[in-house]
């Protein structure tokens, strides 16, 4: 990607404030993109939106955003269409995880993975879509992750629902490319942010030990990959799930 190739589009991140989501809005400003993020807290993706017009020049806002009511993605989602017309990229990354096994998990925990990762995701995308099809252009990223393809013990929830974004990525990908719009996402292995705070040291450097690159992943190595899909080097490629995992298989 060159430098300011980005320049003149506007991207909307959910989970901007930290986490690959940060990376993100950081890489896509650093590009020249308008940046829209979203936290729940609004008034911390205001700052962080701040944060990046300071750093990068390039205007930004910060947005609420709670996925555990989609009538909240619905009411970002009409607030974009309404404030930015011209949205050109989606990077669909805020997303919880769910640890417990199947003999345990409770069903409301099981319920609120899907209905963040999967419904939530699913009403932005929606949102997007509507947005972008009538301009006949933009460039949409999933997040969905290595164990929707692999399986880890403790993790069935959480697979279930980043399966789903897999599954819709590709679905999405055969309606909208027609349209111009391309539809990708990135499957990241194991990731240094909070979402690992269940997880003891341990395990993790076990984990970064049995990595062909020999370490975990930063959220900047999954931000390059996003802003890869989202630029016009990747002009061609849709449907595509891009593993960002060190060539981890677990
Ligand atoms: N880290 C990994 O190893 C890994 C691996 C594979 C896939 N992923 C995926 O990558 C994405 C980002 O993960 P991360 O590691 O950066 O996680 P993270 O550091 O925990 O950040 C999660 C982000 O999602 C937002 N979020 C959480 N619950 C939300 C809700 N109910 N409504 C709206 N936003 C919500 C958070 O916003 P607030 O700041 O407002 O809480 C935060 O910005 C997720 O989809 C995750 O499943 C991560």
């Amino acid at each position: 990607m060159t430098s300011r190739e980005l320049e003149g589009r506007t991207a909307l991140v959910t989970g901007g404030t930290r986490g690959i989501g940060r990376a993100t809005a950081h890489r896509l400003a650093r590009a020249g993109a308008t940046v829209l993020l979203t936290g729940r807290d609004e008034q911390q993706a205001q700052q962080a939106a701040r944060d990046l017009e300071a750093r990068y020049g390039t205007p930004a806002s910060g947005l609420g955003l709670d996925m555990t009511d989609t009538g909240s993605a619905d009411a970002l989602m009409e607030r974009v269409a309404e404030e930015h017309p011209d949205l050109d990229i989606l990077v669909a990354n805020a997303g919880i995880m769910g640890v417990g096994l199947l003999g345990s998990i409770p069903a409301q925990d099981v319920r609120s993975v899907v209905e963040v990762n999967v419904l939530g995701t699913f009403a932005v995308l929606q949102g997007a879509a509507r947005i972008m099809i009538p301009r006949r252009r933009g460039a949409i990223v999933l997040l969905t992750s290595l164990v929707a393809a692999h399986g880890v013990p403790g993790m069935a929830s959480y697979a279930a629902a980043k399966g789903a974004i897999a599954a819709l990525t590709l679905s999405a990908a055969e309606e909208l490319s027609p349209q111009g719009i391309r539809v990708n996402a990135v499957a990241p292995g194991t990731i240094e942010t909070e979402m690992l705070a269940p997880y003891p040291r341990a395990i993790l450097d076990e984990t970064a030990a049995r990595t062909p690159l020999g370490r975990l992943g930063t959220p900047e190595d999954v931000a390059g990959a996003v802003a890869f899909l989202v630029g016009d080097e990747a002009s061609f490629i849709t449907g595509h799930v891009l593993a960002v995992d060190g060539g981890l298989l677990p």
